[in-house]
This record gives structure tokens, C-alpha cells and sequence, in this order.
């Protein structure tokens, strides 16, 4: 059974990152420059832009850390957006979801340059994922391709499970593993909370993407043997003995899907870290399309 590391191929994706960034410093070029928004003060998303800029400093990248009052209205955050689609110094922009109640999400994601969208969310860029252009892959399903790609996962012809039809993960992954690339061309089912027989299909299944947000909601009964697991939960579920109060838990009951399971994803150290590098690739990309086109 092979434990599909984020440690090891995330360390991968970061240290190529880092030599072309160190080139471009070298030819006395600019660094990529991410902007992330966090609005408020939710817990979970203030520990994922802390890493995202953390990672970006590690890679050599410039950031900006944008932070805005749980208060702010919907006017002022989209003004924010609109400075950084007009500032030439900025390449990413990242509003982390979710927002507060008074503010739409989905115009927030149809404010965002889409050149500038290293989230992948935007309309224009969904609809080229969907048609197989060039494009913002949104940031969890690139990393679950990349960890494909780095482990050598074979995927031609196989039949893949995607638990979840989420905007964020579900939809895109369902798309990415049906496409005609190399970490592509499954069979794809997409399961959600209207599907009856869950169970059955997921023992169909080579490949399951557990993206639910259901902890330990894949128990092995459910799972083909040699199957290849990815597990995309992070739910924050409380526990008095851990320091923090909570422990991260995903979406597979892990000691005995392991067991059945050709290789796994553990979480943590799965593939939330595979997030942050296909973040930190889009915004290489967005600053390598920004220089070659001015
Ligand atoms: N919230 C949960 N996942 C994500 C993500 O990939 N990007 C943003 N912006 N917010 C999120």
C-alpha cells in the first residue's frame, strides 16, 4: 500500500517553483505577487491564508495579506478587487470563501480579472476547464492531479468515483479525470446526497475522490480492494486532547480503507498540501502570461 505524501510531492512542485523564481530574480525580472482577501475571522480559512502566504514566501513569491472586517459591505470588498485587477504589480488574486452572510460570493468570483483568477473560480475560466483550454485549474483538484502525476497513478481507462459536486472540488475533478491528459481519460461516476446506491458504485470504483466534507464517511465496506483512495475532507472535529482542541479528520475512515486500499491520501498531509501547490503554479502562471503579454 502506497501512502500518497503531500509532504514529498508538494516539496517537489514548491522547489521547482522556487528555481524559476530564483532565475527570475537572477535576470533581474519581478516576482510573482499573490493578493489574498480573508474577510472576518473564521478560524479555518485565517490557518489556510496563513499558509498560503507563508508558502508563498517560501517560494520566493511576493504576497499581500488583505484582511477586511466581518462587517464589510459587499460595495467595499468589490472595490478592493477592482484596485487589484487594475494594479500591474499584483498577478493572483484570492478572495478565501466562505464570505459572510451579506456578501455574494458569486459576484465576488465574477469581480476578479480572469486573468488574475488563480482560484479558478470565474465563470470564463470554468468554461474553458470544461472545453479543455488553457486555464486557472481551481487549486484542489490541480493538486490532486499533480500528486497523480507525481506518484504515477495510472488513470487510463479506469473507473473514478468523485463523492461530491461542489464548485470548489467535486465538478472540477469530475472533469479533469474524464479529460483526455495524461492523469485523465477515467470513466467518471459523480455521486451526491441524492445518490441511492452510494455503496454500490464506490465498489465499482478504481479510483475514489472522497469530497463531501463528512468525516470517516468511507468506511472500507465501500471500497474495492487495491482501489486508490484520495481524500479531499478536512473537517475540524473536536477533540480536549489535542493542543488545539480539535483534530482535522477527512472524509475516509483511514486505518481500515488503508488496509484495503492501493494507495491513499492521508489527511492531514494529503492532499490539503497539494492545494497550496497548485495555488502557488497558477500564480506562476498568471505572472508568466501578465509578463508575456506586456
Ligand atoms: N475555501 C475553501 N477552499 C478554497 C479555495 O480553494 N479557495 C478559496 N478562495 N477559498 C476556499
Amino acid at each position: 500500500m502506497l501512502v500518497l505524501d503531500g509532504k514529498i510531492a508538494a516539496a517537489a512542485v514548491k522547489e521547482s517553483l522556487k528555481l524559476k523564481t530564483a532565475q527570475l530574480a537572477a535576470e533581474g525580472k519581478r516576482k510573482p505577487h499573490l493578493a489574498a482577501i480573508l474577510v472576518g475571522n473564521n478560524g479555518a480559512s485565517e490557518t489556510y491564508v496563513a499558509s498560503k502566504v507563508k508558502n508563498c514566501e517560501e517560494t520566493g513569491f511576493e504576497s499581500t495579506l488583505i484582511r477586511l472586517s466581518e462587517n464589510i459591505d459587499e460595495a467595499a470588498l468589490l472595490s478592493t478587487i477592482h484596485s487589484l485587477n487594475n494594479d500591474p504589480a499584483i498577478d493572483g488574486i484570492l478572495v478565501q470563501l466562505p464570505l459572510p452572510k451579506q456578501i455574494s460570493e458569486q459576484k465576488v468570483i465574477e469581480a476578479i480579472d480572469p486573468s488574475k483568477d488563480v482560484d479558478g473560480f470565474h465563470p470564463i475560466n470554468v468554461g474553458k476547464l470544461v472545453q479543455g483550454l488553457s486555464t486557472f485549474i481551481p487549486a484542489t483538484p490541480y493538486g490532486i492531479m499533480l500528486m497523480l502525476e507525481h506518484f504515477n497513478v495510472q488513470t487510463k481507462g479506469k473507473h473514478a468515483i468523485v463523492i461530491g459536486r461542489s464548485n470548489i472540488v467535486g465538478r472540477p475533478i469530475s472533469i479533469l479525470l474524464s479529460s483526455n491528459v495524461k492523469e485523465g481519460n477515467c470513466t467518471v461516476t459523480v455521486c451526491h446526497s441524492h445518490t441511492p446506491n452510494l455503496k454500490e458504485l464506490c465498489l465499482q470504483g478504481d479510483i475514489i475522490v472522497a469530497a463531501l466534507g463528512r468525516p470517516g464517511f468511507v468506511t472500507a465496506e465501500m471500497v474495492k480492494p487495491g482501489a486508490v483512495i484520495i481524500d479531499v475532507g478536512i473537517t475540524r472535529v473536536e477533540d480536549p486532547t489535542a493542543k488545539k482542541g480539535f483534530r482535522i479528520k477527512g472524509d475516509v475512515a483511514y486505518e481500515e480503507v488503508a488496509a484495503k486500499a492501493s494507495a491513499i491520501t492521508p489527511v492531514p498531509g494529503g492532499v490539503g498540501l497539494m492545494t497550496i501547490a497548485g495555488l502557488l503554479k497558477n500564480t506562476m502562471q498568471a505572472y508568466e502570461q501578465r509578463v508575456n503579454r506586456s
